[in-house]
């Protein structure tokens, strides 16, 4: 019960490390505010989550959308009293929809920019925004933040551009860790590898998994052994939990030692 009755807001909650995270986190004790732009998908995370008999909520709300994130972390207020905890997990990829590799830095045009750069950072930026505000109003001004970063803000891989918007997102962790740590808020953000999710499908649609496709993801990294969205969602439970009290301003790969190698 790391998260026991801890009011928690998870960004991106409908698919993959976000649906994970809902799951494990409500085991831990969470109260929880699911969100997510796909609403039909946040829903089905928010039955299974009430199906195991923990609190949870739905939200519609795109990361982008000031108002939507200030709204979503509003719904924990509204719901549990206060904010403990937001998991800024939402990411997109600038690969083609279906796979394929990464476009090169010549192929993106501006719009391309302005989707990575409002979702991965713009986004992550509002969250923390919403939520140091939030923490800042209550009585022991306490709070916890985990984003989810990359390896791909941490080495060149995964696509200069998206690479670029997580490792903004991994400075923003830094600077608002040190900014905010004598007011008892922390900041850390998880850095996965690749994980067979939903990332990179077109929004809404939903990846095959395969014995090829896990093997060929094992291969990516020392271990040998396929990131589950779980493992990631695991290592934001620690960090957002009081294990972690003395954890402020990491960036921690889950990545099966690709960093290190
Ligand atoms: N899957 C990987 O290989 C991988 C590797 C490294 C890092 N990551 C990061 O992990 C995080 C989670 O990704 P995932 O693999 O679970 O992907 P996913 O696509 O399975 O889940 C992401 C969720 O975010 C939602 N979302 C997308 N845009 C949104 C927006 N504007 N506002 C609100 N919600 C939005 C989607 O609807 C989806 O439910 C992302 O930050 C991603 O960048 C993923």
């Amino acid at each position: 019960m790391l998260l026991k009755d801890k009011s928690v807001v998870i960004m991106g909650a409908g698919s993959g490390v976000g649906r994970a995270a809902s799951l494990i986190f409500a085991r831990n004790g969470a109260k929880l505010i699911c969100a997510d732009v796909v609403r039909a998908r946040v829903d089905e995370t928010v039955a299974l989550v009430t199906g195991e008999g923990f609190p949870a909520q739905a939200v519609t709300c795109d990361v982008s959308n000031v108002d939507q994130v200030n709204a979503a972390v509003q719904a924990a207020v509204d719901a549990y009293g206060r904010l403990d905890v937001i998991y800024n997990n939402v990411g997109i990829s600038s690969n083609k929809a279906g796979g394929g590799p990464p476009p090169g830095f010549m192929d993106i045009d501006d719009a391309e920019y302005d989707r990575l750069a409002d979702v991965n950072f713009r986004g992550m930026f509002y969250g923390c925004r919403a939520a140091i505000r939030q923490f800042l109003k209550q009585d022991d001004g306490e709070g916890v933040i985990v984003n989810t970063g990359s390896v791909a803000g941490m080495v060149g891989w995964g696509g200069t551009l998206y690479g670029a918007t997580k490792a903004a997102g991994i400075q923003l962790t830094r600077g608002l860790a040190i900014e905010f740590a004598s007011k008892g808020i922390r900041v850390n953000t998880v850095c996965p590898a690749g994980m067979i999710t939903n990332f990179g499908q077109a929004e809404g649609a939903t990846r095959e998994i395969t014995p090829e496709l896990e093997a060929r993801y094992g291969q990516q990294h020392p271990l040998g052994r396929p990131i589950a969205p779980e493992d990631t969602a695991n290592a934001a439970l620690f960090l957002a939990s009081d294990q972690a009290r003395n954890i402020t301003g990491v960036a921690l790969p889950v990545d099966g030692g690709y960093v290190a190698a």
